[in-house]
């Protein structure tokens, strides 16, 4: 389908409904001094992806990464980053992050009124588009969107700082937009993220979510990440 020159990839029926119980080691938790040594110890713990936060000091009351840093990242490992954008206008910036074609991208729909042009910026770079969704932003913000979306990020705190307290009521949100992806028969991943660990990885996953984001209430609640992923990993695996 094409809306304007916005040409819409039409998504392939889901086979299954089964979560898929990935995990985004959020990078913003690490030791950052030695980020190599961080990276190393990451993937022998088993991560998915590296979560990579991007704050900008406007949309969010704090600064992290820059594209230097996404670069070297990029530069110490062969799995995919999960870019999050948490900066206002993303469409301005979308090239600067260099992702490739298995990486993630997701962006704020608070943060531009041009959503459409930044998912075929991302589509460009064949890269997986996702839309970020703040707690008290509604799902029907980006009801004209899922088609052209790989994922969709269903923050579980109020973004800017790891560290926080989950708000509960994102669960819903979660069984909600499952159930929206399953009865337009959507493939598009649920990503979670915001104090994620053992208090609430059931109840996430059995709402539907697919992508956990580990930061400091579980990869990184100590300095042994293996053990630590190993148990998120059992966490997701039961029953
Ligand atoms: C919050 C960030 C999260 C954060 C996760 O704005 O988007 O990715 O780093 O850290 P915890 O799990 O400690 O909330
Ligand atoms: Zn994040």
């Amino acid at each position: 389908m094409e809306i304007g020159n916005w040409s819409l990839e039409i998504k392939k029926p889901s086979m299954s409904s089964k979560p898929k119980n990935l995990i985004s080691a959020s990078l913003m938790c690490a030791d950052l001094g030695n980020l190599e040594r961080e990276i190393k110890k990451l993937e022998r713990a088993g991560i998915d992806f590296f979560h990579i936060d991007i704050m900008d000091g406007h949309f969010v009351p704090n600064l992290t990464f820059g594209p230097d840093l996404v670069k070297k990242v990029k530069e110490l490992t062969k799995l995919p980053l999960d870019i999050h954008l948490m900066v206002e206008n993303p469409e301005k910036h979308i090239d600067l992050w260099q992702t490739k074609k298995d990486d993630l991208i997701s962006f704020h729909i608070e943060t531009t009124d041009h959503p459409g042009r930044v998912i075929q910026q991302i589509k460009a770079r064949n890269s997986r588009a996702g839309i970020a969704l703040n707690p008290a932003t509604p799902l029907n913000s980006i009801a004209y969107l899922l088609q052209g979306l790989d994922f969709v990020l269903l923050m579980t705190v109020n973004p800017g700082f790891a560290g926080q307290k989950w708000i509960p009521a994102v669960s819903d949100k979660v069984k909600k937009l499952s159930q929206i992806l399953h009865d337009k028969n959507l493939k598009i991943e649920i990503q979670v993220d915001g104090n994620i660990g053992k208090h609430n990885i059931p109840l996430l996953k059995n709402a539907g979510a697919d992508i956990f984001v580990g930061g400091s209430s579980s990869v990184f609640a100590d300095s042994n990440y293996f053990r630590n992923a190993q148990k998120m990993r059992r966490l997701l695996n039961e029953k």
